[in-house]
């Protein structure tokens, strides 16, 4: 029997790291967001990072106000964030760790360690309707201490799982597959809905979307350079594909 649909949040920061480059407008991550939902996303994924590296204060209303796809904000877990959150009241927010000096983010959020300072973050935003998620290793004890603080979601790290089966350790790679099921199954047993996502290209997306359990992956940076050879829309159908085959 076919799973139920997949859904696919698309990351458009770096339509806005490329903007950045060389200052001005163009390309803009809003018309990003708008050809994003005619070709088969269920959803915008942004990352409002400390340093505005690529999405800027800016571009949150003016995404937003270009497609009718809910919206899902990537934040630190800092004062700053919570403030701009809690005004601009995206449908869902992930919490993500933050570091100022990695090129991505690293590793998910160790919620086991610290999950009184996360708390109060779930907390609030939930309060503010927004649906709040813990990116987090695809760890049966974060994913108990997620639930244990009142996350309605839960998004598992699939970073380390791409990264093993493109350096070719398939035993390596089976391991971490076999962790994010578990983690997945965990998930769903303690009431929560699961997200995955990070590092996912096509060669790598169906194992994952296989995976019962899951709701949503969110996926950026493969899709954002595969447009410059083939087109946006071109590029995130082809995700979509992928995706409904692996659940067929
Ligand atoms: N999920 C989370 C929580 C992320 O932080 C990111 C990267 O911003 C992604 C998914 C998407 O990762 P990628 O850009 O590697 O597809």
């Amino acid at each position: 029997m076919a799973l139920p649909h997949l859904r696919l949040g698309v990351n458009i920061d770096h339509v806005a790291t490329i903007r950045n480059a060389r200052g001005g407008a163009h390309p803009d991550p809003a018309r990003a967001a708008a050809i994003a939902a005619q070709s088969g996303a269920d959803g915008i994924t942004i990352h409002l990072r400390e340093d505005r590296r690529h999405i800027r204060d800016s571009d949150l209303e003016a995404v937003r106000n270009s497609s009718k796809l809910p919206i899902n904000l990537e934040m630190a877990a800092t004062d700053e964030m919570l403030e701009i959150a809690l005004n601009f009241r995206p449908d869902a927010t992930c919490l993500v760790p933050e570091k100022r000096e990695e090129r991505t983010t690293e590793g998910g959020l160790d919620v086991a360690r610290l999950h009184n300072s996360v708390s109060p973050f779930v907390r609030q935003l939930s309060d503010a309707g927004s649906r709040v998620s813990l990116f987090i290793e695809p760890d049966i004890v974060q994913v108990a201490v997620a639930e244990a603080i009142g996350a309605p979601v839960v998004e598992l790290h699939t970073g380390k799982y791409v990264e093993l089966v493109f350096s070719g350790n398939e035993t390596g790679a089976d391991e971490e597959l076999t962790r994010l099921r578990r983690a997945a199954e965990e998930g769903v047993k303690r009431g929560l809905e699961v997200h995955a996502g990070h590092g996912l290209t096509f060669d790598t997306v169906k194992p994952v979307a296989a995976i019962p359990e899951l709701i949503e992956l969110n996926i950026g940076h493969f899709l954002m350079g595969e447009a410059i050879f083939v087109g946006l829309e071109t590029a995130i159908r082809q995700m979509r594909e992928l995706m409904d085959e692996a659940r067929k």
